[in-house]
């Protein structure tokens, strides 16, 4: 495994490197099991590359850049038994070497859920993964359906800017008790940690009554949102169509069903992906990837 700090290194590793795909894992590192299965994913489709870079671009003021959790060793020891071929993870300047402030306006399907209670954080997100794919120059990218509209906010971007790059979504993988991994989950006291579970359960209520046949999408919403009260602060709790995030009345065909929540100091989110009909709901992919959740 190459740990590449440098474009110039990159651009070294990719002249050198052995025919076959080459694959993204785009990351801010602090790795988790949630980060590695995508890199098991990965491994499926070619030689992988795994970048770690905390992006100061898609933090708001007062969001917790500064605090985030950085372990370069750390991660590199999570990554040592996955046979990968590369890590790279560029020091600041070798993103953002000039103040240039050219930064990606995202398309419609930033302007609700997350994008709309962090403006600005889609553009941050959409300028470090088009210069990721620039530089790593991928056959494929691979990214979390946890941040469901993350994969949806680049599939636009790259459909729309003509990037060459193939698009896959990875499940989501959970605690035992179903709360969605994450690396703000380490910010959570012991009680806090309880109380978050109240996401998942949430979601596990909706789809229960989607499974009993509820197909209207405000009454799924107010159930959701009755049980994420467990949360010190829900911010949304919403169903909307895939891939393009319209909101939706009557529930059908593939949908979104996304939470998102504050316990404690962390910003909680998480979401479905279903495709649903009159008679049966099951779980999808967002872009192409494995369904099973
Ligand atoms: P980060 O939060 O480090 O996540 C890296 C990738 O891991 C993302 O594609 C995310 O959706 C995925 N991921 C996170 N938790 C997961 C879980 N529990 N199960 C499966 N996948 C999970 O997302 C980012 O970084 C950044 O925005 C990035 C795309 C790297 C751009 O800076």
């Amino acid at each position: 495994m190459e740990l590449i700090r440098t474009r110039h290194e990159l651009q070294r590793f990719r002249q050198s490197r052995q025919r076959g795909k080459l694959v993204l894992v785009p990351t801010m590192g602090a790795l988790h099991a949630g980060h590695l299965s995508l890199v098991e994913l990965a491994h499926r489709y070619g030689q992988v590359v795994v970048s770690i870079f905390v992006n100061p671009t898609q933090f708001l003021q007062g969001e917790d850049y500064d605090s985030y959790p950085q372990d370069l060793a750390e991660d590199l020891q999570a990554l040592t038994p996955l046979d990968i071929a590369a890590v790279f993870a560029p020091h600041l300047e070798e993103m953002y070497p000039r103040e240039s402030g050219i930064l990606i306006q995202p398309g419609p399907r930033a302007l609700s859920l997350c994008g709309a209670q962090r403006p600005g954080h889609f553009a941050g997100v959409l300028t470090v993964v088009a210069k990721l794919f620039n530089l790593v120059q991928p056959d494929l990218a691979i990214f979390g359906r946890k941040d469901a509209q993350q994969c949806l906010v680049i599939d636009e971007m790259v459909r729309d800017l003509a990037f060459s790059v193939r698009l896959l979504d990875g499940p989501t993988v959970r605690e035992s008790d179903g709360l969605a991994m994450s690396s703000r989950n380490n910010y959570l006291s012991s009680e806090e940690r309880k109380r978050a579970t109240c996401l998942w359960q949430g979601l596990q209520r909706g789809r229960q009554l989607l499974g009993e046949g509820e197909r209207d999408a405000a009454a799924i919403i107010e159930a959701v949102t009755a049980i994420l009260q467990d949360a010190d602060q829900v911010e949304y709790v919403e169903i909307r169509s895939v891939p393009d995030l319209t909101p939706v009345q009557r529930v059908c065909d593939h949908i979104l069903l996304a939470v998102a929540a504050s316990v404690g100091p962390a910003r909680l989110i998480d979401n479905l992906v279903l495709a649903v009909q009159e008679d049966s709901v099951a779980s999808a992919a967002l872009l192409g990837g494995e369904a099973s959740e």
